[in-house]
């Protein structure tokens, strides 16, 4: 049995900050961000937060399949920026929701994450254990980042995407062909891109020590990176990936219709392309207008191409993550 993607959503706060903004905070110019990185302004998060963001997004998801909130039997957050640790962000979205039948947990794989919650909900919709899955990404990254620190403010931005599965019941969707995904991780090089907990405050009350609000946000606390390591990485890796996934599952390069890689940085899309030999037009992008979105990049780019008519029936799709872990992973959809 496999299962479809059936309907998709996604929720950008209007607030935003161009690279002229980010300017006046870190010794930049809007030439050097376009240049490095493709990103013109990225969407800030105001009033909204992880989880509002995340239920709006599922909102419009489950609006775009035609689901009933009863029939939503999984939930799925992928966040590494969520505003509750308890309970789990997929919980208080099914709150916001009421979808009151599904079981709710949040995973976290930072860039990776919409990635391993689409196979974790296939998992759960191929053994039969659920039926209907909402799956999805949701980051204000905007509460990571640290806004003196030049080589990472410059990158990332805030919002949420989301996507509906549903089993496949009739006969001939149950007989379709089955992708396998591929998936990786590497914890020993996770030094390359880090966070610590703000909940984290070991070493600061050891020997009695007042903690002070400086020590608990100290620079540890908000994403530091190894942008050039994060990048060969990158660059190395998701070529790697998608060969492997397309190898496992039999497809060719000329089968795929576009490859909706995480939205990180247009110079590692354009090497991916070149490795691959593929050409651009097959590599959507975004990233200009929102930045890197962590988890909701992805979500957010197929919710776009869903909604302005790029994705037709029959198409076949690769979606590739990879960031903080490190990790990194591909699946391939068929869109119907
Ligand atoms: N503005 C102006 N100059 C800058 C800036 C800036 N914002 N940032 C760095 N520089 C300077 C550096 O100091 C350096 O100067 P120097 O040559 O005098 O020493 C020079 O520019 C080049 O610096 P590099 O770090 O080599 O710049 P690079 O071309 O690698 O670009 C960047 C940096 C954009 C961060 C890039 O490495 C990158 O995109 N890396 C990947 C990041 C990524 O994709 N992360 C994804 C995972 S995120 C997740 O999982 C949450």
């Amino acid at each position: 049995m496999t299962a479809t993607i059936c309907g998709t959503g996604s929720y950008i706060p209007s607030y935003t900050m161009d690279n002229h903004d980010i300017a006046r905070l870190v010794e930049t110019s809007d030439e050097w961000i376009r240049e490095r990185t493709g990103v013109i302004r990225r969407h800030i998060v105001r009033d909204e937060t992880t989880v509002s963001m995340a239920a709006e997004a599922a909102r419009r998801a489950l609006a775009d399949a035609g689901a009933a909130l009863e029939e939503i039997d999984l939930i799925l957050v992928s966040t590494i920026s969520s505003n509750v640790v308890l309970p789990c962000a997929a919980c208080e979205v099914q709150k916001e929701l009421g979808a009151v039948n599904a079981t709710c947990f949040d995973l976290s794989a930072a860039c990776t994450g919409f990635v391993l919650a689409y196979n974790t909900a296939l998992a759960y919709l191929a053994s039969g254990v659920c039926r209907t899955a909402l799956i999805i990404g949701s980051e204000s990254l905007s509460n990571l980042t640290n806004w003196k620190d030049r080589g990472t403010c410059i990158l990332f931005g805030d919002g949420a995407g989301a996507a509906v599965l549903r089993a496949d019941a009739a006969e001939e969707d149950r007989l379709r062909k089955h992708y396998l995904p591929v998936t990786h991780s590497d914890g020993g090089k996770g030094a390359a891109l880090t966070c610590k907990s703000r909940h984290d405050f070991s070493g600061l009350n050891g020997g009695g020590k007042e903690i002070s609000p400086e020590d608990i946000l100290d620079d540890a606390h908000y994403m530091q990176m190894d942008g050039q390591a994060v990048f060969k990485f990158a660059v190395k890796r998701v070529p790697e990936v998608i060969g492997e996934v397309l190898e496992l599952n039999q497809v060719k390069t000329d089968e795929i219709s576009y490859y909706i890689l995480h939205q990180a940085n247009k110079r590692i899309v354009e090497a991916v392309a070149k490795r691959l030999g593929e050409p651009m037009e097959k590599f959507p992008m975004n990233l200009q207008e929102y930045g890197n979105t962590s988890s909701a990049s992805i979500p957010i780019l197929l919710d776009e191409m869903n909604r302005d008519g790029r994705l037709k029936p029959g198409q076949k799709l690769v979606m590739a993550g990879f960031g903080a872990g490190l990790t990194w992973g591909a699946a391939i959809i068929e869109w119907r």
